[in-house]
């Protein structure tokens, strides 16, 4: 099967819902944690979301479009191009009702990782503060916006980028000199409504070629 999105957009036949999401993947999950100019904590998570590079470390993540059922953009691209930080805290298969929660669009003045029930900590290095229950969070300096392409009249799609200038990793999750993913069982997105839980049995080591 060959189709060109161009033509036919993302339902084909025999295609029941957008293909798309289902076609990149597992995709890793950006629960992004921000402030507003008046100091509200923001929390949401985007599976358009990746680290970009490792010297310096930097991540993406795209909010795209507007929040539900109005013409603004989504908070957490007002808050980091606004105060110029953001945080990424790894979401876990522990945390995946509270992740999925955050996804709802609620009004700028609320507290989303309150309203969550999850409890924040406070960054070294930006004001954001990260979720305390999430084994890992990288604390990020906002360096640009890359608009992207959009499909429909007045939506914006846009890639923000970030270096990471501070780790955070739980100590109960570092095994033997090394990050042990198997405690952290990371959430990962698939398509459609679907995730995944990196777990232990299918975990192997593949060496570069010299
Ligand atoms: C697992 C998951 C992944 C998501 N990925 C994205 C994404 O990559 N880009 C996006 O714009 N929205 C994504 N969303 C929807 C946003 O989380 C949602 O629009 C949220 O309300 C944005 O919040 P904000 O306005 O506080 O930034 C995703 C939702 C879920 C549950």
């Amino acid at each position: 099967m060959f189709f060109d999105p161009r033509d036919v957009g993302m339902k084909p036949e025999p295609f029941k819902h957008s293909v798309y999401t289902a076609l990149v993947l597992p995709r890793p999950i950006g629960w992004i944690s921000t402030v507003s100019v008046n100091g509200i904590v923001n929390l949401a998570p985007f599976s358009f979301f990746n680290s970009i590079s490792g010297e310096p470390p930097c991540v993406m993540f795209c909010p795209n479009g507007f929040k539900a059922g109005t013409d603004e953009p989504k908070d957490s691209l007002v808050n980091a191009e606004a105060t110029g930080e953001f945080v990424f805290n790894m979401c876990t298969y522990d945390l995946r009702h509270e992740m999925n929660a955050t996804s709802k669009h609620v009004p700028e003045s609320i507290d989303e990782m309150a309203e969550a029930g999850l409890e924040a900590a406070d960054c070294i290095n930006v004001k954001p503060p990260r979720v305390q229950s999430s084994p890992i969070a990288l604390e990020c300096k906002y360096l640009q916006t890359i608009h992207l392409p959009s499909n429909k009249a007045n939506i914006t799609n846009n890639m923000v980028i970030g270096e990471v200038v501070g780790i955070h990793i739980s100590s109960t999750m570092v095994v033997d000199g090394k990050v042990d993913v198997r405690k952290i069982k990371p959430l990962a997105r698939l398509g459609y409504l679907d995730y995944a839980s990196i777990e232990p049995v299918n975990i192997f080591p593949i060496d570069r070629p010299e």
